[in-house]
Formats: structure tokens, sequence, C-alpha cells
């Protein structure tokens, strides 16, 4: 995730480049210092315990089951983008001083009434399921991660959004003294995020809580997260605090910073080329073989019909 112009504060495009380009499997898990046998790295901070562990592992929904290798979690925990924890990839780490209880999600804007609850409440009205998704960073690298968690369908049905919310906009917290990425005042914090109702709804559209069949990794977005794997990654927003429904189309946060290369939609298309790279293959960071990108990342039947008549707007970027 970078930006064309370069100023003072941008990483020269060279260094740009995705690692995963550069970096074979074994050596991306020793530059994150981890081998293959690592463990997990440590979850919780001794003070903070998971009210909700007992719901770990979900059962699988077979329906969403792939054809690719599972990504070792320890390549999955170590190699995320996390900007506010720092703009490269071993941020793992860093994370672990983000605090994740308690956690307060705030549901606010067109609904019926605003709601504010604790992330351990809500997560017991919801029903946990496991789907293994394919996962496709505009970087142009890619995962399989058997993630844990609801369809945003759900949160969307005990939101009560009123009849004229067309966008679902969401916000990651905002704690710049343990986040210290957040203090470089040149991003637009908090992180932010949104779709379309339309989009919200859909089947595939899932609220992460876990991976692997435990509660999801602070590195991978802890207590709560998007993923939607028809887009690409820096769509799926991660440790969300609030989600407002709104008649307006939120500007996320990568297209606040560099709008002529990230867009609202960033559906997948192998055709449609960033300004600056192609999208035409991916690394899989499991097997690391370059492999031919799909359009919406394979994910076609379920979701082209969501775009029907929009060629006009800029679906792929
Ligand atoms: N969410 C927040 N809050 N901050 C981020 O920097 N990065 C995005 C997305 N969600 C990001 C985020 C990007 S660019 C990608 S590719 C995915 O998270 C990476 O998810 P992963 O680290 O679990 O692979």
């Amino acid at each position: 995730m970078y930006v064309k112009r370069q100023k003072g504060w941008e990483i020269p495009e060279r260094l740009a480049t995705p690692e995963s380009v550069y970096l074979n499997r074994r050596q991306i898990l020793a530059a994150s210092g981890f081998g293959m046998a690592a463990a997990a790295f440590p979850r919780l901070a001794s003070a903070e315990t998971d009210p909700s562990a007992d719901l770990y592992p979900a059962p699988r929904n077979s329906k969403y089951t792939i054809e690719r290798e599972v990504t070792p979690e320890a390549i999955n925990t170590n190699y995320n983008n996390f900007y506010e924890f720092g703009t490269h990839k071993n941020i793992a780490s860093a994370a672990e001083a983000l605090p994740i209880r308690p956690w307060e999600v705030k549901i606010d804007g067109l609904v019926e009434t605003e709601i504010t609850t604790d992330f351990d409440t809500l997560i017991r009205k919801m029903p946990l399921e496991e789907r293994l998704y394919r996962h496709r960073c505009v970087e142009a690298w890619s995962m399989t991660v058997p993630w844990t968690g609801f369809p945003v369908a759900e949160l969307v049905k005990f939101a009560k959004p009123l009849g004229d919310a067309t966008y679902l906009r969401m916000e990651t917290f905002m704690m710049p003294d343990v986040a210290t990425g957040q203090k470089q005042i040149w991003y637009p914090w908090p992180y932010v995020e949104g779709i379309s109702m339309a989009e919200a709804t859909n089947d595939l559209a899932f609220l992460v809580t876990g991976a692997y069949g435990k509660p999801v990794a602070k590195s991978m977005g802890a207590p709560l997260r998007l993923h939607l794997p028809w887009k690409y990654g820096f769509k799926s927003i991660k440790s969300i605090v609030k989600f407002t429904f709104t008649d307006e189309q939120p500007v996320n946060f990568w297209q606040a910073l560099a709008a002529d290369e990230y867009g609202f939609w960033a559906n997948v298309n192998p055709d449609v080329p960033h300004p600056r790279w192609s999208q035409a293959s991916e690394r899989d960071l499991t097997t690391n073989d370059r492999i031919p990108t799909v359009i919406f990342n394979g994910y076609g039947e379920y979701v082209a019909d969501l775009y029907a008549g929009m060629e006009d707007q800029p679906i792929y970027m």
C-alpha cells in the first residue's frame, strides 16, 4: 500500500515493491523472526482474559471450503498490513500492545436506535462459523485463511438500519499512544472503510472474530475485523470500533491518501492494473508460487450481480 507522489515522508518506490516479490517463503519467515515450527505469538496480554475463547473452534461452513492449501498460521500472523503499528509487514510484536478488553462497539447513523455494546456480548448473539477464504492484497500477494466469524448481514439485522441507509461505514480504534503509527499525522487516521448495503448483506461479507480455530490474533485485527474475499485486502478493515449506517459513500483511508490509486469498490480484476503494477498474477504466500489472479478473486458467482449496470464506475480500483 503505497502512494505515488514522492513527498518527504514517503518511502522510495524501490522499497515499496512488495517484499513477497523478492522474498521466498523461508526468507519471509526468517525476516519476521519466525521459523516454520514457531509457536503462535502470545495472544492476550497477561492482564487480559478472553471471555469468548470458549466459542472456538466454530463449525466449518462447507459451502466456503476451497481448493487451495491453507496458509500456515506462522506466515499469516507475521506478514501483515496494519499501518497503525508500522508501515512494514512485521508488526506482530508491536500489535501485542493493543488492549482488546474491554472492547466497545458502537452502531450509529441511520438506525432505529443507536447501540453501544460490549464485543463479548455482541459475539454471543451472532452465529459463529468457520470459512476458508482466499485473501488477495492489492500488493499482489495472497493467502488462504480459515476465518471464524459471522455474516455482516447478521450485524445489519441486529442494527436495524433505516430504509434510507445505502452504505455501511466502519472505523478502527484511535489510540496513538499504543498504535504509534497513528502519530504519523500525514495519514488520515482513523482507518475507515465502507461498503454498500447490497455488499454488506451479500452472503460472502464476513465479520471476523477468529482464525485458525481460536480468537483472531492482534496482528490480524483482533477482536473484530472485516473480510471481503472478492475485494483487495485494504477493504478488510481491522479492529473495528464503530459501524455507521449512512446515505453517503464513505471515503476510505487509502482513497483519502491517494484517490488516483485506491478507490471505493476495489474489486479484484486481473485485467485492470494498479497504476504502478500489474494485477494479472499474485504471489501465493503458502507455496511461494506466482499464480494467475482471477476476477472477483474467484467469487464471481456470488458477487458479479452486485455490479451489473455499474460499468461506468471504477469498480476495479
Ligand atoms: N485495517 C487497519 N485498521 N489498518 C490497516 O493498515 N490494512 C489493510 C487491511 N485492513 C489495514 C487494515 C490491508 S492493506 C490489508 S492487505 C489487510 O488488512 C491485511 O490483512 P492481514 O494483515 O490479516 O493479511
